[in-house]
């Protein structure tokens, strides 16, 4: 027993020195003092030696645990400051590298085109209001000369809603001019505002997507013709896109409106000669407006002898993408990072 406690501390002690790592000196007193270690497997035959024996095997033991404790306190202190030398080595920060910069977040195309279209409103006197997307079908339809049967309700794909307390359809509203009956209810004219926000239709293809923005603007003022609404629409078409476009009113219908009209700007892309974004004809269409519809009027109280207005709705990703250049309108809302920096940064122009 003397020998075999004689040759692990000899092997012990070799192996404390040869240890390189501190994960390899505590693998290596686990397997020497551990509950199934050398040492204390050797300890256990201590039973079966004489009494005379044994008090001096005893001492030989504990020298051999003192002595190895401390060779592996000793190994475990180097190992530990060359592993820190080694890593303050790999982990050297080289503070002459120039700094990364952050990403700067941007606006989408949509908010930028919004907050543009806002602007020159304002500057012509129409503030902003809002309305509720979640709208009763008499100010999404009714009130605006849309009764239940009416054909014109096709035009619109309708998400509806389950009826509210009373029982009154609701739906998401399907523009903004709901806004409209919203503001001639609770105000009496002069009334001059626009309403941007987002509208929903049951419609998705290469060019429609069921949620949109659309702004909706109207006045209503004594003696307000329809030479005011060319006017209006002009002087903003040519602010939005900063040129001087021709712009053309044709003839068109919506129930609220009477008479109604499609606004077309000379197409941006090729002057007018005819190409594919205007389908050759050299002619966009941007918008729809008209006359407020007597119906209309009466319908919130307002006296058609006195007053008369105009209203117009146009939709912000068409905005968008004629100004910025935008040849999909799906990209808008697929969130592709590569996307939008290059439009926060107004370079997709
Ligand atoms: C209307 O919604 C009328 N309320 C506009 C109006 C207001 C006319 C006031 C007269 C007086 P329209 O359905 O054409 O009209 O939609 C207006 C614009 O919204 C269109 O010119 C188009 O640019 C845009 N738009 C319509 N459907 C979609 C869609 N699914 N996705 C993206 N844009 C759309």
């Amino acid at each position: 027993m003397r020998k075999q406690l004689e040759e692990l501390q000899a092997r012990a002690l070799e192996e404390v020195q040869r240890a390189t790592s501190v994960a390899g000196l505590e693998e290596l007193r686990v397997r020497i003092l551990g509950k199934k270690g050398m040492l204390t497997q050797l300890l256990r035959g201590l039973k079966e030696v004489s009494d005379a024996e044994r008090p001096e095997l005893g001492m030989l033991a504990n020298q051999l645990k003192e002595g190895f404790n401390a060779a592996l306190t000793a190994r475990m202190g180097d190992l530990h400051h060359l592993e820190l030398q080694q890593r303050l080595a790999l982990e050297r920060i080289d503070v002459t590298l120039p700094g990364r910069r952050p990403h700067g977040g941007g606006r989408h195309p949509i908010s930028r085109a919004l907050s543009e279209i806002e602007d020159i409103f304002l500057q012509m006197g129409f503030p902003a209001v809002s309305g509720p997307e979640v709208e009763s079908d008499w100010h999404n339809f009714g009130a605006l000369n849309i009764p239940p049967d009416h054909p014109a309700r096709e035009m619109h794909d309708t998400f509806y809603l389950a009826a509210d307390s009373q029982g009154g359809a609701r739906v998401l509203r399907t523009h903004t001019s709901p806004v409209q009956i919203r503001v001639m209810e609770s105000r009496q004219p002069p009334l001059r505002v626009i309403a941007p926000g987002k509208v929903y239709r049951c419609d998705s293809d290469l060019t429609h997507t069921p949620m949109f923005h659309q702004v909706e603007g109207f006045m209503v003022d004594r003696d307000v013709h329809f030479g005011h609404l060319m006017g209006v629409m002009e002087t903003f078409l040519r602010r939005f896109f900063e040129r001087q476009l021709p712009v053309r009113f044709r003839p068109s219908f919506f129930p609220f409106t009477e008479p109604s009209t499609e606004v077309d700007m000379g197409c941006l892309f090729c002057e007018g000669s005819g190409c594919r974004i205007c389908k050759g004809s050299g002619w966009i269409e941007v918008l729809g407006a008209g006359l407020i519809h007597p119906n209309v009027l009466a319908n919130v109280g307002i006296d058609k002898e006195i007053y008369s207005g105009f209203a117009f709705g146009l939709g912000v990703e068409r905005m968008a993408m004629l100004k910025y250049g935008i040849g999909d309108l799906r990209t808008l809302y697929e969130n592709d990072v590569r996307f939008l920096s290059l439009h926060a940064r107004g370079e997709g122009v």
